[in-house]
């Protein structure tokens, strides 16, 4: 949820750096962009509306030779998106670029214009600005104005900030809202995430809560909330360059559905091999707990149905699952035999963090299920378990929602054959499964089940997704995957609950995606088929190649390879996705930044 690049260098190449870190962090948000720099020490400001293509053709035509600079891409929060209101702000000699909500931003503003400020924008990150600026002004010291206006600012902040007075130098600093430092020998560089530094470095530097940051040329000094100097800690990333390239694919969510029987080996891998990893002295302990509650997200949130579900069919065990909005503003009922279980991707979605915070403060262990190594979420939990899914550009998630289900199938299996009255025999063939599951996926990949149905959907405006037990919880994906690429209304439906009122919206030809990989449920999910057919529902019907379904019952058939339940579910969420992404694309909508969306949302 937007993204910030900053840059100090010996060359004079942070237009080109700047405008290439913004394009690749583009999925953070991209309503409109801008951009900072000292030309012969004199500040441009650049801004564009829409996309960072856009920014980059206004830009280039100024010329500009700059050796340091901050930029932005924007989703926007307090202000609608127009060039006003996007970043940088300017205010008396400060500069900055914004992530984050500053909450008090009124009763600043409304004090700030007392002392003879003037807001242009409607944004909370102007008067952050003139906030900065008004502790500037008392010390003319950059350090000393961003420990004074820390105390000032409520809400979560990631800043690239910029003094008119020293312009060889960037400042940072963040709270609840990630960045990242890193260096090479002639420049050092500031990001909201990892993908923008692939091509410099792979040696990066968190900024910590409250931390500051000082980039002058390639060096960087860190200093704490109270001012102390302090060492940056390095750390490497595993992602590489490849990540952030199409590779030869059209989309980057084609090249990572393609990814996904990669991701989900190494995410199994992963996950047999090392286990859980403990933030804690003690070891992760699955006989500690009798409860579980899961908070997620988004597909996040669609993952831990699935988990709910397997949990608590295979293991016993209550297990609830809330999306973190709500959660973290109730008053849940949790004990010490409970395990939070919190799911998300990036690592940094801000209600899932408050969830976390939540969790913690009632002294009840977590678990964090995320992608991003090193994640707030990942550092922040009691105990982590990665999936293995690595970068993922595309704003709608697709390997990475499938290594979050590989991964919580296992978890599932684990907690399974300890509370459980698994077979020994079942066990083995899941295991065999699991490790099949790569191949099965390539080979599905390789067919092309989907184009008929995108045809069948990209005409209309409502479509229906149907399924009982996990593949309920598969269709709220499917249905997610359809409305944030081809921006199509779906509804996921329980099967069952169609007929209590909205199967009166079912009429000659509409669409509707029904999965019936459920075997004990699979009679029940023909009849409420049968149901909409009877309707003149046209029906794209996706289950086990074992079940036999009559032919008048269906359109269009997709069949999966036949598995146990608890291995199954990962492998039909591929046909769900590719159906979404073949019908965005017959409907030529911008499938890897779909309209309003941002891949983190590190807001509230
Ligand atoms: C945003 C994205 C969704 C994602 C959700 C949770 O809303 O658009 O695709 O599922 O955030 O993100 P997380 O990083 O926590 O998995």
């Amino acid at each position: 949820m937007c993204g910030i690049v900053g840059y100090s260098s010996l060359k004079t190449n942070a237009v080109d750096v700047l405008l290439q870190g913004l394009a690749t962090l583009e999925y953070r948000g991209y309503d409109s962009s801008g951009i900072a720099v000292f030309d012969n020490d004199q500040l441009n400001i650049i801004k564009s509306k829409g996309k960072v293509s856009l920014l980059k053709e206004k830009v280039l035509k100024h010329h500009l030779h700059a050796s340091n600079g901050i930029a932005h891409t924007r989703w926007a929060t307090h202000g609608e998106p127009n060039e006003i209101n996007a970043h940088p702000h300017h205010q008396g000699s400060v500069t900055l670029v914004h992530n984050g909500i500053i909450e008090n931003y009124h009763e600043l503003s409304l004090q700030l214009m007392q002392e003879g400020y003037q807001f242009h924008t409607q944004t909370d990150s102007e008067v952050a600005c003139a906030c900065i600026d008004a502790a500037y002004q008392q010390t003319k010291d950059p350090l000393a104005a961003l420990q004074a206006a820390q105390t000032q600012l409520k809400g979560s902040y990631a800043f690239a900030i910029l003094f008119d007075e020293y312009p060889e130098d960037v400042y940072a600093m963040r709270f609840d809202s990630p960045l990242i430092l890193a260096q090479d020998d002639t420049a050092s560089y500031l990001a909201s995430d990892i993908p923008a530094l692939l091509p410099y470095t792979k040696q990066y530097v968190v900024l910590e809560q409250h931390e500051i940051a000082h980039l002058h040329k390639a060096a960087i000094h860190l200093y704490d909330a109270h001012g102390n100097e302090k060492e940056p800690s390095f750390q490497t990333t595993t992602m590489d360059v490849q990540a952030i390239q199409k590779n030869g694919y059209a989309h980057f969510m084609l090249k990572e559905i393609h990814e996904e029987p990669q991701a989900i080996k190494d995410t199994l891998h992963a996950f047999i091999h090392d286990g859980i990893h403990s933030n804690l002295e003690r070891p992760f302990d699955y006989a500690r707990y009798e409860q579980i509650m899961i908070v997620a997200c988004g597909s996040a949130y669609y993952a831990g149905m699935i988990a709910k579900e397997l949990i608590e069919s295979e293991a016993r065990m209550h297990v609830q699952v809330e999306v973190a909005s709500e959660f973290r503003y109730r008053n849940p009922l949790l004990d010490e035999r409970t395990l939070v279980i919190l799911i998300s991707q990036s690592g940094e979605t801000a209600d899932t963090l408050a969830a976390l915070k939540l969790a913690k403060e009632k002294k009840i262990d977590t678990l964090a299920v995320v992608n991003v190594i090193g994640s707030s979420l990942a550092r922040e939990a009691a105990f982590v378990a990665y999936t293995m899914a690595k970068a993922e550009i595309a704003v709608a998630t697709t390997k990475a929602y499938a290594a979050q289900v590989a991964l919580l199938s296992c978890l599932a299996l684990k907690f399974a054959l300890l509370h459980g009255n698994m077979t020994k025999t079942r066990k083995e063939q899941i295991i065999t499964q699991l490790h099949q599951l790569p191949d099965l996926l390539e080979e599905m990949l390789e067919k092309d089940d989907w184009s008929e149905s995108a045809h069948r959907l990209a005409d209309h405006e409502h479509i229906f997704f149907i399924g009982r037990g996990l593949d309920h919880a598969l269709c709220m994906e499917g249905s997610l995957k359809l409305k944030e690429i081809s921006y199509i209304h779906s509804e996921a439906y329980a099967a069952g609950e169609l007929k209590h009122g909205t199967i009166s919206l079912i009429e000659q030809g509409t669409p509707v995606i029904a999965i019936a990989n459920e075997a004990a449920l699979f009679d029940k999910t023909i009849s409420n088929i049968r149901e909409v057919k009877a309707r003149g529902a046209q029906v794209i019907l996706i289950c086990r190649q074992d079940f036999h379904v009559h032919k008048e019952l269906f359109d269009h058939l997709i069949t999966t390879p036949p598995l146990d339940r608890m291995v199954q579910t990962i492998l039909t969420v591929l046909p769900l996705q590719m159906i979404a992404y073949q019908t965005a694309l017959l409907r030529g909508c911008e499938i890897d930044k779909p309209r309003n969306l941002a891949k983190s949302v590190t807001v509230e």
